[in-house]
């Protein structure tokens, strides 16, 4: 038989192709069809936490719209289910429901920064949470040769892995989660707990503009309050008088 000679190369050419075929197919899926950040970060592995925060504070939703509608892209820094947990305990907890989208708003960039792009941008870098309150909510990039640091101004950590980096849009991995300044500069509750002596310099003004900032709600709470009591000692007199 003269045959298998020829056809062992040609069988072998064949598994060749097919295995060819088989290896670019699986990043395939990523360039067509809507982005989707949850999806990148589930890939990920380590970002429990903050899929869950995307997910109730809506800003994945929001990301993903904005993906397909803006052209100037989105860059996400990925703080990993490490980081979250090093917080000091109840930090999360002690956010308000608004607080917490804006920390989640303040890990959003409303731009594609490849790693080249951040280390020669101009500080501080807008994010999603920038305008708020008037605060600034900027991130600041610095760096040398190939590494880059981002800093919030009360946190600073190495910009390591790309979960993707390839506009529209760039996911970078943070070990700490970003807490902005403006935490503690109007809201004292967050990132300042140290409970030594000299907290006394900024805690005037916070508290202040904290008690402001909740005030509408509370007030609303004693409302409702009232006009259930108003309502309940109206139903007890027509009770009596009937
Ligand atoms: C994004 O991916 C997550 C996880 O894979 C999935 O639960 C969600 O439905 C996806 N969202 C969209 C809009 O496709
Ligand atoms: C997102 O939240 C909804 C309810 O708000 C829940 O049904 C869903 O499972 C959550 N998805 C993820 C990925 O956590
Ligand atoms: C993306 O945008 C296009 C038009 O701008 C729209 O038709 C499409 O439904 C959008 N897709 C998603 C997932 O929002
Ligand atoms: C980056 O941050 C690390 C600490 O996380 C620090 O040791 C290093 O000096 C910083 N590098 C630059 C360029 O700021
Ligand atoms: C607290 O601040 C005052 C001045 O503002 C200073 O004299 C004092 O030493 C400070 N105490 C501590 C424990 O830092
Ligand atoms: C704190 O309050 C005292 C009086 O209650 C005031 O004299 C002082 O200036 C305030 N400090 C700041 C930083 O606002």
């Amino acid at each position: 038989m003269a045959f298998p000679p020829l056809l062992f190369p040609l069988f072998s050419l064949l598994l060749a192709t097919l295995s060819l075929a088989q290896t670019p197919s699986a990043p395939a899926p990523t360039p067509e069809g809507p982005i989707n950040v949850t999806a990148i970060l589930e890939k990920g592995g380590q970002y429990t936490t903050l899929i869950r925060l995307l997910n109730t504070t809506q800003v994945g939703d929001q990301i993903n719209n904005q993906l397909n509608n803006s052209h100037d892209g989105m860059t996400v820094f990925a703080p990993t289910d490490n980081a979250f947990s090093n917080l000091p305990s109840g930090t999360l907890n002690n956010l308000n429901p608004q607080q917490q989208v804006q920390l989640i708003l303040y890990h959003v960039a409303p731009k594609y920064y490849s790693r080249a792009d951040l280390l020669t941008v101009s500080n501080p870098v807008r994010t999603q949470a920038s305008g708020q309150d008037g605060g600034v909510w900027g991130l600041y990039f610095s760096g040398e040769g190939n590494q880059v640091n981002v800093s919030t101004g009360v946190v600073e950590t190495q910009i390591n892995n790309a979960l993707r980096q390839e506009a529209p849009l760039a996911v970078y991995e943070v070990d700490k989660v970003l807490i902005p300044k403006e935490f503690s500069e109007a809201k004292a509750p967050v990132a300042s707990p140290p409970p030594s002596t000299n907290t006394s310099t900024g805690s005037n003004t916070t508290k202040s503009t904290g008690a402001a900032a909740e005030a509408p709600e509370s007030g609303s709470g004693r409302l409702q309050m009232g006009v259930g009591l108003v309502a309940g000692v109206g139903l007890f007199c027509m009770g009596l008088l009937s």
